[in-house]
């Protein structure tokens, strides 16, 4: 029996890259599969799952707009009954920076936030009642950007890894970049959310994680380099379908597996979950 036969799994911004890698691997594993984009050819991953005898839904969605979270989740609970599965994906990068002026900045605010931090919230929101109801389920969070730019990820040592871009390099500075503020405060805020789920959510067994991605070679990274990439920088990049079998190695630790973590995904070190950590997070709060 595949991992996933008999659930649903959901995945936003699933049109391209990271996303639609993770809905393949998803419905690779049997799941019943509903999609969501902004692009109206996240119906062509639809046709093609289809056609591969995958049971899957589609929908033309913005996460950012209350009402489209609402008709996608209601959407695949009419469609399959259940969510097993939330790939919190769907994500937006913008130039931004401190220097900006203030008009822009609010735009910039609004489209980055909806997206990367409103969104992963609404559909935690709409999704997370449901889970409870059927005794579990697992969340996944799609942060960003090696290891020191995600809070507090599950460390992965420069050094422990020959082909890492950085070993034997001091730590980056957190942050991407001086034209990522916006991007850089909207993914860190999905942490507080990762974290606190995890903590509420684990009698629930719903489990909640993230992972925090590195350069993984898609359409976002593409068009961050206007469309010619270095081809050696593209030869370093992650594939999205290591990525996706990472989330389906995640998904296989089943209920009693990890929650609350900061999974550092990062080039030059080999796509595989790192070992478990200790859950310091799931101390009593003061
Ligand atoms: N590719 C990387 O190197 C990298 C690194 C770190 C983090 N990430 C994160 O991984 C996730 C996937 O990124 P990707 O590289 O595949 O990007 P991508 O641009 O190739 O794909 C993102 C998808 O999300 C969709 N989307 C964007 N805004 C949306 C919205 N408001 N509502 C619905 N769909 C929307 C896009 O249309 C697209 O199909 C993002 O959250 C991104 O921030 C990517």
């Amino acid at each position: 029996m595949a991992l996933l036969d008999g659930k649903t799994a959901l995945v936003t911004g699933a049109a391209v890259g990271l996303g639609n890698a993770f809905a393949r691997a998803l419905a690779n594993e049997r799941a019943s599969v509903v999609v969501c984009d902004v692009r109206p050819d996240v119906a062509q991953l639809v046709a093609e799952l289809q056609a591969g005898g995958t049971k899957v839904v589609g929908f033309e969605a913005d996460v950012s707009v209350p009402a489209d979270v609402r008709r996608v989740v209601d959407g695949a609970l009419s469609a399959f009954g259940r969510i097993d599965v939330l790939v919190n994906n769907a994500g937006t990068w913008l130039a931004s920076a401190p220097t900006d002026p203030f008009d822009k900045s609010l735009n910039d605010f609004e489209k980055g936030f909806g997206t990367n931090l409103k969104g992963v919230f609404m559909f935690g929101r709409a999704v997370i009642p449901q889970m409870i109801r059927q005794g579990g389920g697992d969340i996944v969070n799609i942060v960003t950007d090696h290891i020191h730019t995600c809070g507090a990820p599950v460390v992965l040592s420069h050094d422990d890894a020959p082909g890492c871009p950085w070993a034997g390099q001091p730590p980056r500075p957190t942050g991407g970049g001086v034209a990522m503020d916006v991007y850089d405060a909207s993914k860190w805020g999905i942490n507080g959310f990762t974290i606190a789920w995890a903590k509420a959510l684990r009698e629930h067994h719903v489990r909640v994680n993230a992972l925090c991605m590195g350069a993984t070679d898609s359409h976002m990274l593409r068009s961050f380099h206007q469309f010619n990439p270095p081809a050696e920088q593209v030869a370093m990049w992650m594939k999205p379908t290591d990525t996706a079998r990472l989330l389906v190695d995640l998904l296989r630790e089943g209920p009693d597996g990890r929650s609350g973590e900061n999974i550092g995904l990062a080039m030059g070190h080999p796509v595989v979950l790192p070992p478990r950590q200790p859950e310091p997070q799931f101390a009593s709060a003061h």
